[in-house]
């Protein structure tokens, strides 16, 4: 059968205060904001920002959820590396970019041939930049990254694991990957679509302790893969409990898109995501991506008590309101059902409203 998962979708991160995630995320990765909304689980209002490229393309979402009332614990288990893709011969750029903003980082190394530099986010996360030949997405620039040094989108992800065998079983068998080597501690792994951010790497760390699977700062909460369907969805469901991994979550609506998770063998938290058609720009158009606070239409009657619950922000000039760019506000319809009639399931947005 042809594999059904194509690449990364989105990789989703818990880091702290919004603010300091914002500055980083835009200042230092030079990503864009395609999206403010909310998290879509649990009874507190926890902002849910989208970063992505030019074009906020599928394979260069980040997507984080501040959540500073409760640190995570970093270990294995988790995605510990988001790696964006750059042009090749940028390594000593983004060195001294990261330098010049005082961030911790690291020297110029190499990974499976190639050039990368890494660098830490304020909370605590790992990311990098792996130099990379003829990646076409269009990317996002800013006053200090321009078009020819600038991320393209997600390159990869590393996830820790402390064995190996059952993770790579996972990744072969239950999302179609195929190995492509080993280089010291890191086994590589590319996914059948072959298109940009397809590769993840499981970093073999057999004595470090397992990390937790909460929303926690500092920690990478969970890695979405791309399939182009619901019914892609549904089968992939099937999928996981024909090979015994019998706790795939029901289908969720996330608005964007359609969701469906499971554990996998080393800890890491899996989804797979279908966009919905149009994906990100059925609220708002390409230009005005990010721009205002975006709620699912089952989520705006409470729209006003979010509001007073999110933390004060200030967005990059590029996210401000401009006259004229009206958010489309679309009827709220029932949940839907995928073509085979397997129902989407949909968290209420009920909050605590009193500030701890
Ligand atoms: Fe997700």
């Amino acid at each position: 059968m042809a594999s059904l998962v194509q690449g990364i979708h989105h990789i989703t991160l818990c880091p702290g205060a919004a603010q300091e995630d914002l500055d980083f995320y835009t200042q230092v990765l030079g990503q864009r904001l395609v999206k403010q909304t909310v998290l879509m689980d649990g009874r507190i209002p926890i902002y849910h920002f989208y970063w992505g490229n030019g074009d906020a393309e599928v394979g260069s979402i980040a997507t984080s959820f501040p959540y500073s009332r409760r640190r995570g614990r970093p270990g294995s288990g988790q995605v510990t590396m988001t790696a964006y893709a750059v042009p090749y011969g940028t390594a000593p750029f983004w060195k001294d970019h990261f330098a010049r903003h005082k961030v911790e980082h690291s020297e110029i190394q190499e990974r499976f041939g190639a050039k990368v530099v890494r660098v830490r986010h304020p909370a605590g996360m790992l990311f990098e930049v792996v130099e990379t030949r003829k990646d076409l997405r269009r990317p996002w620039v800013t006053n200090q990254i321009n078009a020819d040094v600038a991320t393209r989108g997600f390159f990869g992800a590393v996830m820790s694991v402390r064995t190996v065998e059952e993770q790579e079983q996972f990744m072969v068998e239950a999302l179609g990957f195929r190995k492509l080597g080993i280089d010291g501690d890191y086994h590589r792994f590319e996914a059948a679509g072959r298109g940009p951010g397809s590769i993840i790497d499981l970093h073999h760390e057999p004595m470090r302790a397992p990390g937790s699977w909460t929303f926690g700062a500092g920690t990478a909460h969970h890695i979405a893969f791309n399939v182009e369907t619901d019914d892609a969805l549904v089968a992939q469901k099937a999928l996981y409990e024909e090979l015994g991994y019998t706790d795939a979550s029901d289908i969720k609506d996330r608005y964007y898109f359609h969701s469906m998770y499971v554990r996998s063998p080393g800890g890491i938290l899996v989804e797979c995501t279908a966009n919905v058609p149009g994906g990100f720009y059925i609220d708002e158009s390409p230009d005005d991506l990010g721009r205002h606070l975006n709620l699912p239409p089952w989520y705006e009657e409470k729209r006003e008590d979010i509001l007073t619950m999110l933390e004060p922000i200030v967005v990059p000039e590029a996210n401000r309101p401009r006259p004229g760019a009206a958010r489309a506000r679309l009827p709220l319809e029932p949940a839907a059902m995928t073509p085979a009639g397997v129902p989407l399931t949909r968290t209420k947005a009920e909050f605590i409203l009193d500030k701890p």
